[in-house]
């Protein structure tokens, strides 16, 4: 069965194709530039203005027709209201129109699932790092239950606020990563860690002071390894907490190759296996199509009058059937 995933809870507008092996057939991706800061109404705009134009380019890609599609999925939350009605009234349009299944997915378990099918991990501890999120989790009892996360923002939120003000484009993540190669000296910043929890804001605020009499590139090396060793030393104290085996890492983050290279040192530490779905980290529809087909697989049947939006859609809220 062919499976059309939809994503578009934020930033980028995604549409993914799969067939029933979980095979990737399309994984195209439109993404919104803010000025300053994603802007609700204008990104929900973006989303209706380019939908027509990925789903065409979605299709062609993976050489398949609407009529073959058996099951449309999109993200149904947590996301920004206007972004999320957007795709979700396409999906419901596709689906009436057609005559197709539809389901609802939670945007937070695609970014897990899609790594633990293209990592080939059975039941990792998953660090999911992004920009609206930051989470240490595992399935217990038929939950994705939540052992630690950050008490205010995530930690990309972080790294998007540090440029903004530094001027450095959206997204500032990737930016950073480049600026912090050519750093060289460390500059002591707040390491706020409780438990298996943590907190940016007070590091966002240091950091940008010591913009003022610092050189970027130090400020950018001195960010990433404080922030990452936070989370790297949380996800190490799950880790011999719960005895885990594997360890996934997530999220639109996850792309950093200094994160992953510390978490890799880490898991290796404990003799447990490490792996991130490259390409397949930051927001995009693959990772939608891939989780509506498992939940279809296990059972799971949504009707119209299901596919409302959950702008605060919790992770530990759905029961996990596959
Ligand atoms: P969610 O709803 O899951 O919070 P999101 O809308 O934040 O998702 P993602 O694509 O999962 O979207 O993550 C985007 C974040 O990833 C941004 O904050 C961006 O700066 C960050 N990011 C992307 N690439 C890198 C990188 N190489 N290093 C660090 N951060 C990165
Ligand atoms: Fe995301």
């Amino acid at each position: 069965m062919i499976t059309l995933g939809i994503e578009g809870t934020a930033h980028t507008l995604g549409i993914g194709v799969v067939d029933s092996r979980y095979e990737v057939l399309a994984d195209i991706r439109e993404i919104y530039e803010p000025v300053r800061g994603i802007h609700p109404r204008e990104a929900s705009q973006f989303m209706s203005e380019n939908i027509k134009k990925v789903l065409d380019a979605a299709l062609t890609k993976a050489d398949v027709c609407m009529g073959e599609v058996g099951l449309v999925s999109f993200s149904q939350g947590p996301g920004m209201g206007p972004c999320l009605r957007t795709i979700a009234t396409a999906a419901r349009a596709l689906s009436l129109h057609y005559g197709i299944p539809i389901l609802g997915v939670n945007h937070c378990i695609a970014h897990i699932e899609v790594g633990k099918i293209l990592c080939g991990l059975k039941d990792p501890l998953t660090l999911y790092v992004s920009g609206g999120n930051t989470q240490i989790l595992k399935l217990k009892e038929g939950y994705y239950r939540i052992f630690g996360e950050t008490l205010d923002i995530g930690v990309g939120n972080m790294l998007d606020k540090f440029g903004r003000e530094t001027d450095l484009k959206h997204p500032a993540g990737p930016k950073i990563e480049k600026l912090a190669r050519k750093g060289a000296r460390y500059i002591e910043l707040p390491y706020v860690v409780k438990g298996t929890d943590l907190s940016f804001s007070g590091l966002l605020t240091s950091a940008l002071q010591k913009t003022k009499d610092n050189p970027i590139e130090d400020v950018c090396f001195s960010l990433q390894e404080t922030a990452f060793a936070m989370l790297t030393e949380v996800t190490e104290r799950a880790l011999a907490h719960l005895a885990a085996k594997e360890v996934l890492l997530t999220g639109g983050v996850g792309n950093n190759m200094r994160l992953q290279e510390m978490l890799g040192v880490m898991a290796e530490d404990h003799d447990a296996l490490f792996d991130v779905p490259r390409g397949y980290c930051s927001d995009n529809g693959v990772m939608i199509a891939l989780l509506g087909l498992l939940m279809h697989n296990s059972g799971i049947r949504s009707d119209i009058s299901q596919t409302y939006v959950k702008q605060r859609f919790r992770t530990d809220t759905v029961e996990i059937k596959w």
